[in-house]
């Protein structure tokens, strides 16, 4: 109740957000202006029904440490709210991606407009796993975590009864578990079929639909919340799924959907899957954050333009 509050009032800022853009001068196409004036789309996390936005961050890039590097930054964390997002996904292994959100969200004071998600270490053994959840609420300055993930399914089967009293504690609120590799996905559905999980993080994007055959529909049935990573192919892919559809002027469906940009065609692709609770973009830009959430505002593809927009995907050259 208190979110949703928070949330709206956030949202109202989003007007004043707008419009203070204009009227800098700061560049936002029509069509994303006008989406933005518009409420959110939500979808409910299964295990409680709680509303989340489409549409979040990934902060793989927030590893820095230097004042000029922090200061983009710090205005894509104040602004997101505004615009109708509120979930940060960040990890261990991002750096210092986790002290960085910690020391700029208690700066801002806007932890209570953000659904914020973190993952244990990826690599080698985890010597002491309380420990380890313990300094990812440290660096991130949390009481509470929104949520809390094992990543790639390292050490999954060890860590998970530290992270169910974690939830049973109400020191994180969810708990799930992620990954990005085809590799993994054999052992990631049995690790879903084998977990209480609240949450599953998984790649999928235009360009690799390979979780829409199994992971997805299987966190349906299960009642598991997606998140999506990569939906841009990843910050190494990412210049190559643009550039492909590089001086493509949009197609004229992309107006039926209220999509201004490539981005957000992709991002509206993405989460119109009937499985997808939100996806986490990563940006470090303040106009790409503006570009994005503009993708969690107004119409999304219905099944059929789904499929058109992969057959469209799939006659361009790679
Ligand atoms: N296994 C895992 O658990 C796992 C694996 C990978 C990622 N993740 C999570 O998922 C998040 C998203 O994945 P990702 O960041 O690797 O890849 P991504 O979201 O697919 O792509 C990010 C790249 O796209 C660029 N970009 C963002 N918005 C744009 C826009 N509107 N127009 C043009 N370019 C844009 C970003 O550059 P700028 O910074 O310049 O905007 C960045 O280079 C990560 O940040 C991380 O939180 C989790």
């Amino acid at each position: 109740m208190i979110r949703n509050t928070l949330k709206r009032r956030a949202f109202l800022r989003a007007g004043l957000t707008g419009s203070a853009a204009l009227a800098a001068g700061v560049a936002m196409p029509a069509r994303a202006f006008a989406a933005t004036q518009r409420e959110p789309i939500l979808r409910p996390i299964p295990a409680s029904g709680e509303l989340l936005p489409v549409i979040g961050l990934g902060t793989n890039a927030y590893g820095v440490d230097t004042e000029e590097a922090k200061a983009p930054l710090r205005e894509v964390l104040r602004t997101m709210p505004g615009l109708g997002g509120s979930v940060v996904d960040t990890a261990e292994v991002y750096g210092t991606s986790e002290e960085v959100i910690g020391e700029l969200v208690a700066e801002i004071g806007n932890r209570d407009e953000l659904f914020i998600a973190t993952k244990t270490p990826i690599r080698g053994e985890i010597p002491d796993v309380q420990a380890a959840i313990d300094d990812c609420f440290a660096k991130l300055q949390v009481r509470t975590m929104d949520l809390l993930q094992v990543h790639n399914l390292h050490e999954i089967d060890r860590q998970i009864p530290y992270f169910l009293r974690m939830r049973e504690s109400g020191r994180a609120r969810y708990i799930g578990a992620s990954t990005s590799s085809a590799q993994q996905y054999t052992d990631f559905i049995a690790a879903m079929r084998r977990h209480p999980l609240d949450f599953i993080q998984v790649n999928y994007s235009i360009d690799d639909r390979d979780s829409a055959e199994e992971i997805l529909p299987l966190a349906e049935e299960l009642g598991m919340a997606v998140l999506i990573n990569m939906p841009f192919g990843g910050r190494r892919g990412a210049a190559s799924t643009f550039s492909r559809v590089a001086n493509r002027p949009l197609p004229d469906w992309a107006g039926d959907i209220d999509a201004d940009s490539w981005a957000q065609v992709f991002l509206k692709y993405v989460v119109s899957h009937p499985a997808v609770t939100a996806a986490i973009p990563g940006t470090t830009r303040l106009s790409h954050l503006r570009d994005n959430q503009a993708a969690g505002h107004g119409r999304l593809p219905d099944p059929a333009l789904r499929r058109e927009i992969e057959r469209y995907w799939d006659t361009l050259e790679a």
